[in-house]
């Protein structure tokens, strides 16, 4: 097993003369094995881990310069949302948010200052889906760097570098970790300028992963194909019975034929992972409320990706930053609840749900 290296700086042959490596912030040979790993799950050349998700897509943007704009589809996680939008808007980095799910209008928002297309497909929380190749097309025609979070479908799902995208980021924390145990984030790319570049950024703004969590991450990547086969067929069963279910409004699960990008995700994803949102009819926070109350192995919690099921209510947990208005304008309603479904038996999950809908 790689071992755990566990050391800040490295012993030196002789001044200006080490043996690969030198202070751990830098470089560090569990790092090296999990960087390595996950550019091989994504087939891609690089991979480099970050302290988060966040410190990830804080150093992807900081490949931008001030008076540079990005655009982003519009139901991204909130953080990565706060993040464009609080945080480097200060430092004269401009976002626009738009939803991506017909490529076209794509063609609409790109300006001369456009240098990023920033695309999370499934979305979070609304599980829409964006045609990768299409978008990464109409972006590349005016040389726009093509970011993809692929935290939802995991690399076992979905490869956004055959598809044309630039970077791939990750919240391991999520599937790829596995066991809700750690927090970070990964990058893969294919070209070698955007590597150094991200290299130089890692090192420099310094959020990398400890060497304890990259061991986690490996041994929790270990059985990311069975876990994923099996978030998606408890997901297929459980988005079948929210479908059927009189109390609930809308289902949104990229699996359903009549999602509205089914045949895209068809085409582009191998399954269509664990994730699930639900609407209840008459929309009243109350009654969601109750259902987030009243399950017993659905836990209430942010995350997702754990082999245990987690049950949240966007609009007050994970998108509590966006304005509420923005929040409606994207059907994330007060009404609306997000599952993560894990690995347990599918049976006891909908008898979990039917007990706490009623
Ligand atoms: C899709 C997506 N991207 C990025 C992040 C940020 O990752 P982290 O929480 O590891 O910083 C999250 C976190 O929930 C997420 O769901």
């Amino acid at each position: 097993m790689t071992p755990i290296y566990q050391t800040s700086t490295y012993v030196q042959e002789a001044p200006g003369k080490n043996k690969g490596y030198e202070y751990a912030r830098t470089q560090n040979p569990t790092r090296d094995a999990l960087q390595n790993n996950l550019a091989a799950l994504e087939n891609g050349n690089y991979g480099l881990c970050f302290s988060s998700g966040l410190a990830a897509t804080d150093a992807i943007i900081k490949l931008l310069n001030a008076g540079d704009e990005a655009i982003s589809s519009d139901d991204v996680y909130g953080g990565t949302y706060r993040l464009f939008n609080k945080v480097f808007e200060r430092f004269g980095i401009r976002s626009k948010f738009t939803s991506l799910t017909n490529a076209e209008e794509l063609k609409k928002h790109i300006g001369s200052k456009t240098k990023m297309l920033w695309l999370e497909t499934p979305s979070n929380p609304m599980m829409s889906i964006i045609d990768i190749e299409a978008v990464t097309k109409i972006a590349h025609q005016s040389d726009i760097l093509v970011v993809v979070d692929n935290t939802f479908a995991s690399p076992y799902l979905q490869n956004p570098l055959e598809f044309g995208a630039d970077i791939v980021i990750h919240s391991v924390t999520k599937y790829l970790s596995g066991h809700s145990d750690l927090v970070m984030g990964a990058i893969v790319t294919n070209q070698e300028g955007i590597y150094e570049q991200l290299k130089f950024l890692q090192n420099a703004c310094g959020a990398v992963p400890s060497p304890h969590d990259c061991f986690l991450a490996l041994r929790g990547i270990k059985t990311l194909h069975l876990r994923m086969q099996r978030h998606c067929e408890n997901a297929e069963q459980v988005a079948d019975f929210l479908e059927s279910h009189p109390k609930v409004e809308d289902v949104y699960y990229p699996g359903i034929p009549n999602h509205p990008n089914h045949e895209i995700a068809r085409n582009q994803m191998r399954g269509f992972g664990g994730m699930i949102s639900f609407t209840l009819k008459g929309n009243h926070m109350e009654d969601a409320l109750q259902v987030l109350s009243g399950t017993k192995l659905f836990s209430l919690a942010e995350s997702l990706g754990g082999v245990e099921s987690l049950i949240g209510h966007p609009a007050s947990m994970t998108h509590a930053s966006f304005p509420k208005e923005d929040r409606e304008k994207r059907g994330l309603l007060d009404s609306l609840i997000r599952l993560s479904v894990g690995i347990e038996d599918a049976e006891d999950l909908m008898a979990d749900l039917e007990q706490a809908i009623g």
